[in-house]
């Protein structure tokens, strides 16, 4: 079985993070969102992996490659954004015929895909599609089930949804997808849709199983859901301390990294401190993320994600925010007193 990781798109509802950054690349608990859709699908034993890239094709190409994966892994160029079908279109030479699992980059599951995979094998259906119930219905793709728990129908983000059952962005695939995604046409929003695609299995008479996702799931695709992410991936760490604590406490599950120093701080977990970061005189709360080379003086974070080297600075209480790379925030220690901003594009503050 072949793997086909989506990692293109624009993501504009994480702008302005999604500027200079492709939305799959955007840490979780440290880790790009994209490696887990990785290690995911390295665990259930594919070896042969797509990966689609759009926008930002360099960043992404770059940042896997520099992990040694235990697997071969192709780059497939998408251009523009037309569609989850559009995708499985540009990959047909890289997919020559054989099963694959299609993951979007930008969703995280708990429990990876293993049972399910598995499940595709016994049951052999042309699909296999991840099903989870939702409060949200109409953000997703939605599937009505008859009365014996199959499914009849499938609608992408339905105004009055037929059902709490979400599609996750995992999907497993026999090779009549391509003939499907070839014929259906793009819908109102001018995208080849996947829910199309697999709505036509069904209508021809192919046989699409479901297969329920139990532990938690996340699309991040608004800055609520990386947060959301943040702690449902934290609350599993287990306590590393690879870096220098000096007159701190440390208290609950904390992951230290390698250069770190915490100095005349408490570090309180759920949170994971980047390399070579320097908490000093601070408070770093549960739920936060602290990338590599990061700097916090005089400040209280929590529930937080930061990334890579930010240097924030005196700057009270700083909670449920989402940082970018390099940011600065800090006190302002000189007349005239005030808020001084340099903010790019579509930013949200909230003082
Ligand atoms: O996350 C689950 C949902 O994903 C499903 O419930 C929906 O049925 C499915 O259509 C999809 O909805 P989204 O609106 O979340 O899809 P989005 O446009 O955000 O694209 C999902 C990922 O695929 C994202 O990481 C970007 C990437 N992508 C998207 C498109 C449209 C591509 O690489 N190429 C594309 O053409």
């Amino acid at each position: 079985m072949k793997a086909l990781i989506l990692s293109g798109g624009h993501g504009t509802r994480l702008r302005p993070l999604t500027y200079s950054q492709q939305k799959q690349l955007i840490p979780v608990a440290n880790k790009p969102v994209l490696f887990y859709a990785i290690e995911d699908v390295v665990e259930a034993g594919i070896r042969d992996i797509g990966i689609i890239v759009g926008p930002n094709k360099e960043q992404v190409v770059e940042t896997v490659s520099s992990v040694e994966w235990d697997a071969e892994i192709e780059f497939i160029y998408q251009g523009e954004p037309r569609g989850l079908a559009h995708a499985i279109l540009v990959a047909e030479d890289f997919l020559d015929d054989e099963e694959f699992v299609m993951y979007l980059g930008d969703n995280i599951l708990k429990d990876g895909i293993v049972d399910h995979a598995e499940k595709f094998k016994k049951l052999n259906p042309d699909s296999l599609i991840l099903l989870t119930e939702v409060e949200n219905p109409q953000q997703f793709g939605v599937a009505e089930l008859d009365e014996n728990g199959r499914i009849k129908k499938l609608v992408e983000k339905p105004r009055i949804p037929p059902s709490s059952y979400a599609l996750v962005g995992i999907y497993f695939f026999k090779q009549v997808i391509i003939e499907a995604c070839k014929s259906i046409k793009p819908s109102w929003r001018n995208e080849l849709e996947i829910t199309d695609a697999i709505q036509w299995l069904i209508d021809n008479g192919y046989n699409v199983e479901a297969s329920i996702v139990k532990g938690w799931w996340k699309d991040t695709g608004k800055p609520e859901d990386i947060l959301e992410a943040n702690r449902l991936v934290l609350d599993g760490i287990q306590p590393e301390g690879k870096g220098k604590v000096e007159n701190s406490r440390v208290i609950g599950r904390v992951v230290i990294e390698e250069g770190a120093l915490i100095k005349d701080s408490i570090v309180k977990g759920p949170c994971i401190i980047g390399r070579n970061c320097r908490i000093v005189n601070s408070y770093i709360g549960p739920y936060t993320s602290v990338g590599n080379g990061c700097e916090i003086e005089g400040t209280e974070v929590e529930d937080s994600v930061i990334m890579d080297g930010s240097k924030i600075v005196n700057a009270g209480r700083v909670i449920e925010s989402l940082i970018g790379r390099n940011v600065r925030i800090q006190e302002c220690g000189f007349k005239p007193r005030g808020h001084r901003f340099v903010v790019g594009d579509n930013s949200d503050i909230v003082l």
